[in-house]
Formats: C-alpha cells, sequence, structure tokens
C-alpha cells in the first residue's frame, strides 16, 4: 500500500471545511513555517525534499524557488497553475474539489518562503463549480486569521485571487497563463525573460502546479528530508495520477513511485487490470502530450527491468523507447483501440489549441490532422506516412513554446511504434473503413524486450 501525503484524508466526511480540516491536522505547515522557520529555512527544507513540479516537466521546486528575483520594493506572485487542461489529467481537479484547503495551506507556507504577499490561482473554466469550493475554503482562512494582514502575529501579509480560465490549453502554459491574467489574449511569451525575473505585470512570479504546491504542506510537517525518503532517486515523495481509458477502475490515485507499471496497471489497489478481459495494447502515461509505448515497452525498460512509476524509469529509452511521466495523466488503450484514430484525435486537438503564433506549430499541426485523416479514411499512401513523420520533425523544438513539441511527439512514437498500423489503413482502404484495426500486430504485454 503506497504511502498517501496529499490524498490520506480525502474520504474524511467534511474535509472540505476549515474546521474538520483543522481538527484533523490542517494549517500545521503554516503555524510551523510562520512561528518557527525562516524564509530561508523554508526554502531549504523544499530544495532537500528533491520535489519536482507536478505540472509535466519536473523542474525541481526548491531551485526554481531560489531563481526568483528580489528587487527592492518591487511586489512578488505565486501564480499557482490550475488550468489543468491536458487530456487524461484530472488530478488537479480531485485535489481543489475534495481537498481545497491543501491548496490554500500550501499557497500560504510558499508565499512566505517566497516573500510573495499575493497569489493567484488561475483555473481551468471549464471545471466550473470548483473556484466556488476554493473561495469558500479562502473565506473560511481568511476568517481563522489564515489569511488577510499579520497572519498569526507575524507581521506576514496574504492575499489569495481566484481567477477562471478562458477555456484555452494554451492557457496552461506558463507565460500564457500570465497574460490571460493579464487581461490579454493567451499568447506564450517569447522567453527570456523568464517569469522569475520579469513575471505577472512585470513582476518577479512563480508559476507553478496545484500538486507542486500542495506537497509543500507534507515538506514542511515532516521536513524535506522525511519526503526525500519516499519514492526513488530523483522521483522523491508521492505522486497523484489520473488513470483513465480502459482500465477497471479509472481514478485519481496517489502513488509512491516505487511501483512497477504492472503493478499499477493490474493491482486491486489501483487500475484493477484492463477492462472487459481485454489485453492491453498501448498507454500514454503522462498526458496527451507524451509518447506512447506499445505494452511491452510500457511493463518494461529496454534492457529488460520492470518499469517504475518514476520520471527516470519511464524516460528510459529516450523517446525512441521511453516516455514521460509528464503530469500523471495515465491513459490507456485496449486490444480494440486504433492507434491511427487516437493520434488523429490528439492532432485535431493541437491544431484548435494551437495560438497560431508560430508557423511550424501553425501550419504544421493542420497538415499532420488533414494527412491522419486522409490515412483514417482510407486515402492515404505509403509517402504520406513519411511526410506526417517529416512534418512532425520540423514541429519540434522550432517553436516559441513547448505546445509544438506536445502535437509533435505522439505522432511521431505512433509512427514509430505502429507503422505497420497506418500501413494497414493505407494498404487495406476499404476494409479498414469497415472496422478498427484491432491487434492482429498486438505485443505480449508480459514479453521482455530483447
Ligand atoms: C501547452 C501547455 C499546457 C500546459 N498546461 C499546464 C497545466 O494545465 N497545468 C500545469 O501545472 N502546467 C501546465 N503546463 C506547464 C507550465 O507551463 C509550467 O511548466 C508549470 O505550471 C510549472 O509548474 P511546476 O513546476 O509546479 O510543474 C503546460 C505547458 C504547456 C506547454
Ligand atoms: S508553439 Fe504553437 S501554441 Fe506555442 S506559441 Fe507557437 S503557435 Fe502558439
Amino acid at each position: 500500500m503506497s504511502k498517501k501525503l496529499l490524498l490520506e484524508k480525502a474520504h474524511v466526511e467534511g474535509i472540505r471545511f476549515f474546521d474538520v480540516y483543522r481538527r484533523e491536522g490542517g494549517y500545521q505547515s503554516v503555524d510551523k513555517a510562520l512561528k518557527s522557520m525562516t524564509p530561508d529555512e523554508v526554502l531549504e527544507e523544499v530544495k532537500k525534499s528533491g520535489l519536482r513540479g507536478r505540472g509535466g516537466a519536473g523542474f525541481p521546486t526548491g531551485m526554481k524557488w531560489s531563481f526568483l528575483a528580489k528587487p527592492e520594493g518591487v511586489p512578488r506572485y505565486l501564480v499557482v497553475n490550475a488550468d489543468e487542461s491536458e487530456p487524461g489529467t484530472f488530478k488537479d481537479r480531485y485535489l481543489m474539489e475534495f481537498l481545497p484547503h491543501v491548496l490554500i495551506e500550501g499557497i500560504i507556507t510558499s508565499c512566505y518562503c517566497m516573500g510573495a504577499n499575493a497569489s493567484y490561482i488561475y483555473i481551468r473554466g471549464e471545471y466550473a463549480w470548483i473556484p466556488d469550493i476554493l473561495e469558500h475554503a479562502i473565506e473560511e482562512a481568511r476568517a481563522a486569521g489564515y489569511l488577510g494582514k499579520n497572519i498569526l502575529g507575524s507581521g506576514f501579509n496574504c492575499e489569495i485571487y481566484v481567477q477562471r480560465g478562458g477555456g484555452a490549453y494554451i492557457c496552461g502554459e506558463e507565460t500564457a497563463l500570465l497574460e490571460s491574467l493579464e487581461g490579454k489574449r493567451g499568447n506564450p511569451r517569447i522567453k527570456p525573460p523568464f517569469p522569475a525575473v520579469k513575471g505577472l505585470w512585470g513582476c518577479p512570479t512563480v508559476v507553478n502546479n496545484v500538486e507542486t504546491i500542495a506537497a509543500v504542506v507534507p515538506i514542511i510537517n515532516n521536513g524535506g528530508d522525511a519526503y526525500a525518503s519516499i519514492g526513488i532517486g530523483r522521483s522523491t515523495g508521492t505522486k497523484l495520477i489520473s488513470a483513465c481509458g480502459n482500465i477497471n477502475k479509472p481514478g485519481v490515485y496517489e502513488i509512491d513511485m516505487t511501483i512497477s507499471v504492472e503493478e499499477f496497471i493490474y493491482s486491486d489497489e489501483y487500475c484493477g487490470g484492463i477492462a472487459n478481459g481485454k489485453r492491453l495494447k498501448a498507454c500514454i502515461p503522462g498526458g496527451s502530450s507524451v509518447p506512447i509505448l506499445p505494452a511491452n515497452l510500457l511493463l518494461n525498460t529496454p534492457t529488460g527491468e520492470k518499469r517504475l512509476m518514476t520520471y527516470e524509469s519511464l524516460s528510459e529509452g529516450g523517446f525512441a523507447k521511453g516516455s514521460m511521466l509528464g503530469s500523471g495523466g495515465f491513459i490507456v488503450l485496449d486490444e480494440d483501440q486504433s492507434v491511427v484514430q487516437h493520434t488523429y484525435t490528439l492532432a485535431r486537438f493541437y491544431r484548435h489549441e494551437s495560438c497560431g503564433q508560430c508557423s511550424p506549430c501553425r501550419e504544421g499541426t493542420g497538415w499532420m490532422e488533414k494527412i491522419l485523416l486522409k490515412i483514417l479514411k482510407g486515402k492515404g499512401t505509403i509517402q504520406d506516412i513519411d511526410l506526417l513523420w517529416d512534418i512532425q520533425r520540423k514541429i519540434e523544438g522550432n517553436t516559441i513554446c513547448p505546445l509544438g513539441d506536445a502535437a509533435a511527439w505522439p505522432v511521431a512514437a505512433a509512427i514509430r511504434h505502429f507503422r505497420d498500423e497506418f500501413e494497414w489503413y493505407i494498404l487495406n482502404p476499404e476494409e479498414s473503413q469497415t472496422r478498427n484495426y484491432g491487434l492482429a500486430h498486438y505485443a505480449d504485454p508480459l514479453e521482455v524486450v530483447a
């Protein structure tokens, strides 16, 4: 049974409300930090914990905070990225909906550490019911003296504001988010300058994911070393995984990153196996942007070890034979699923969400969508596969923001691992219109990769 640091109390009745949360030990990290620690000591614990950003890239949080510029007389901000629009990812929603005070508590302690007196939670517009939950929690925290001026008599002031997002995936990219927060169209900014130097309204800003900030609570409560002792390698602490697709038990799970992918998929504690007795075909392990992996490469590393649910293990083998933990959106495909169809759906999504600032992304995403549709309709040619490959290569690394890469990687991985499936659509134009590509070329999940 994985250790739970964030979701342990998720099922306590009324935990959404301050009194119950407090009774269960809530806000101790704020008490501890404000009464007995300096901001630098809080930073030291976060660095020691080895916490890595939970929004997708896995950048070390303590290091990010230490980059925050501190010019005299200029305000600093903490912006919490609750945009969560990555297909397959819904773990922040769970945290905010059921444990809003964990986020509020984490924000206060983090702001204290950064010397920020204001924080903004930028929340996905489609999560229409959650801002009310957060705002209620904020008011409760204020009434109890944890927000506002001179918190707990420490002289530290802190305010939290909730901002509803505009409904665009690109607004999850941190600089697009800042633009949107400033009331402008959510177009990513060219970096540098990075937000830590010039962020919200030109002021030094840290942008962190909801889960990252929530993790600050157990780090301060138990100490950075205790947090780092959970997990393995540079994958310390626990990670929330939102699991969906063809599994028996879709949901949000907190894992301690030492378990294997196989255990995560097949154990009753987590996904409970593939639904309807089907076989595992493939999985997108870290949200729609990361490379898809066929069953054998998902369960085993290229050297034949069992793959673990860690940043390192999931990426072992590079993009040729690995993927990424990403945001933890774990999408499982069974033997009846068509990878070509899935890739087309994703290509359509990225074309729609491209902000259009850079031509490789603006034009390339549209071309990929069109070619994939042509193949799906049984009108493709073998050259189209090569053309697709060429287009995705020309997008990757050539754009202002990583949405271009996010659009390119799924296409590249699908061709790399399932080229035969693309060819089947092309070589069987009539049959492909009457049935989905099944699993004729399925790789046995337990087969160890040579
Ligand atoms: C297109 C795009 C969408 C993104 N969406 C999100 C998101 O919804 N939530 C999130 O935390 N990070 C998202 N990110 C990553 C953010 O830019 C940023 O790296 C992250 O919020 C940093 O927080 P962390 O260090 O705590 O992970 C997205 C990035 C890109 C390129
Ligand atoms: S990569 Fe795409 S989404 Fe990002 S700035 Fe360029 S056009 Fe916009």
